[in-house]
């Protein structure tokens, strides 16, 4: 039995809470990058990932020796961080994010406690029984307030122990406070070495992103758990599970694949099964290279890749091979198994990619399904309007969304348009990048109620044809790379319109 331990795969820890407790800070820090800086308007909005190995926490881990006698000891060979957005808007991408996990990491900024998405996200780890603990971030705010000293980069107890007596007091308030809003909704939670009831109580880490103290804490503590509780779910097992997250340009490769590797074994020479949008449809590729992030960085920024063989679960990768250009992010991916790829036996072969193939195609259906049951939703509610109100609001054209998060970006402008006062009914949805057809389409306004002839474009390209027919047209096409600044820009087009 012990022998199959050697064989654990890297735990996935997915790193969840609110809008800006610090997710992506945390993580920043435990990198020493810098990617939180370079978001646009400083909001995470798409699904990231981050490998350790157990060096490197080893390394990061250093200084509990001031504060413990246990050594760092682990079997496990790493940490595959997935940070998300808490902006409300991409609860998607949070639910995609914490169905690929093995833990999670709730972040709640001390200062505020439990927030709207902290719930959602709670809500989202109960409905999957996944494990949790707790980071209070923002530890350092406290230092403005009473006095912290600061001691960069150290374990949470040593630093806590030599705080004078008033600081400890206010920290232990604002604790006291936030058990106490846990324990409304249920929880028990207890900071981790006071925690004497691991498996019933949520341990919690006070962490800050700024001066890195109680990140060698929370660390530590992942690592712990993981291996005393959760080694049987960590067995490697060769069944293969992968999902795409994003599709994107790599100079030198052409169009390449993110895409997170929750179990089995990826190799160089693997035939890919991958869900394609109609009409291509399904796309059946070579591998033509295993592009794999340098240690420590984050995958969704242009980072340096090491060309490798094959890689075991957990990990991020990025694929490159021919005929990816209308792979879709979100879906899961396939390999042709390995004992058919040269298989003489051409009807089983066949038999078992159409399989496969039906498999991951099932994945477009699915976000057709979501998009179809949320269209019939607006259209019964402006049915209701129309009675209610009885005047006719206007058709918008909703047609663009982002290519690398489908779900998330569609969600979000609809729950946007939805909340307008009048909410604005959709005429039409669309994943990818602009074009004529979708400024024809929105043209069907123009006899109508020309100034609703609208597209609304989050992070995709317009391309020259359709921009050039919509300015002749006198299509609107509003384009963001931030979501609210696209909301904000209707918004001000609708406040035009109606005064
Ligand atoms: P979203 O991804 O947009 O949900 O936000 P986030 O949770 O990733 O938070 P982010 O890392 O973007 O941090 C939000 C803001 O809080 C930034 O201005 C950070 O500098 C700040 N911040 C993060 N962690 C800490 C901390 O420990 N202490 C203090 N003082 N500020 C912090
Ligand atoms: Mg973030
Ligand atoms: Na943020």
């Amino acid at each position: 039995d012990d022998d199959k331990d050697s064989q654990l795969k890297s735990p996935i820890v997915v790193v969840m809470g609110h809008v800006d407790t610090g997710k992506t800070k945390i993580l920043d820090r435990i990198r020493h990058t810098s990617v939180q800086a370079r978001e646009a308007g400083g909001i995470t909005q798409q699904i990231g990932a981050t490998y350790l190995t157990k060096e490197y926490i080893a390394k990061a881990t250093a200084r509990m020796k001031e504060q413990t006698s246990k050594p760092f000891e682990t079997k496990l060979p790493g940490l595959l961080f997935i940070d998300t957005p808490g902006h409300e808007s991409f609860a998607n991408l949070r639910a995609r994010g914490s169905s690929m996990c093995d833990i999670a990491v709730l972040v709640v900024d001390l200062m505020h406690g439990l927030e709207k998405q902290t719930l959602e996200s709670l809500k989202m780890l109960t409905d999957r029984s996944t494990p949790f603990i707790v980071a209070l971030n923002k530890v350092i705010l406290i230092d403005r307030c009473l006095d912290w000293v600061a001691d960069e980069g150290a374990p949470f107890q040593l630093t806590f122990q030599r705080q004078k007596q008033h600081t400890k007091q206010d920290f232990e308030n604002r604790l006291s406070g936030i058990r106490t809003e846990f324990a409304e909704k249920g929880w028990n939670t207890e900071l981790y070495f006071r925690n004497k009831n691991v498996k019933t109580d949520i341990s919690m880490v006070p962490t800050s992103a700024i001066t890195g103290e109680g990140i060698p804490d929370l660390l530590d503590l992942l690592i712990q758990l993981n291996e005393k509780y959760m080694r049987r779910q960590l067995r490697f097992k060769e069944k293969f599970v992968c999902t795409v997250l994003e599709v994107k340009n790599t100079i030198g490769h052409g169009t390449t694949l993110d895409v997170i590797l929750s179990n089995g074994t990826l190799r160089k020479d693997d035939t890919i099964i991958v869900c394609g949008m109609p009409p291509q449809g399904t796309i059946i590729t070579n591998i033509r290279a295993l592009l794999l992030p340098s240690e420590a960085s984050e995958m969704r920024e242009r980072a340096e890749y090491k060309l490798v063989e094959e890689v075991h679960a957990s990990a991020g990768v990025r694929i490159s091979a021919n005929g990816l250009e209308h792979a879709v992010p979100g879906a899961h991916m396939q390999i042709v198994p390995r004992n058919l790829k040269n298989s003489k036996d051409h009807a089983k072969r066949r038999e078992e990619i159409e399989k496969l193939s039906d498999e991951v195609q099932q994945d477009y259906t699915n976000v057709c399904l979501f998009i179809l049951l949320l269209f019939l939703m607006f259209n019964l509610k402006k049915n209701v309007m129309i009675h209610r109100c009885s005047r006719i609001y206007p058709v918008n054209n909703v047609e663009c969304m982002s290519k690398h998060q489908p779900l998330g970006a569609l969600e979000a402008l609809i729950t946007f348009l939805q909340d307008l006062k009048p909410s604005i009914p959709i005429c039409g949805i669309n994943i990818g990048d602009v074009h004529k057809q979708d400024v024809i389409k929105a043209g069907v306004m123009l006899d109508h109620q020309p100034e609703f002839a609208v597209i609304l474009a989050f992070n995709v390209k317009v391309d020259p044809e359709a921009r050039e027919l919509a300015r002749q047209n006198g299509v609107q096409i509003f384009t963001a790379e931030i979501i609210y600044h696209l909301e904000d820009a209707f918004n001000k087009y609708m406040k035009e319109i109606y005064d």
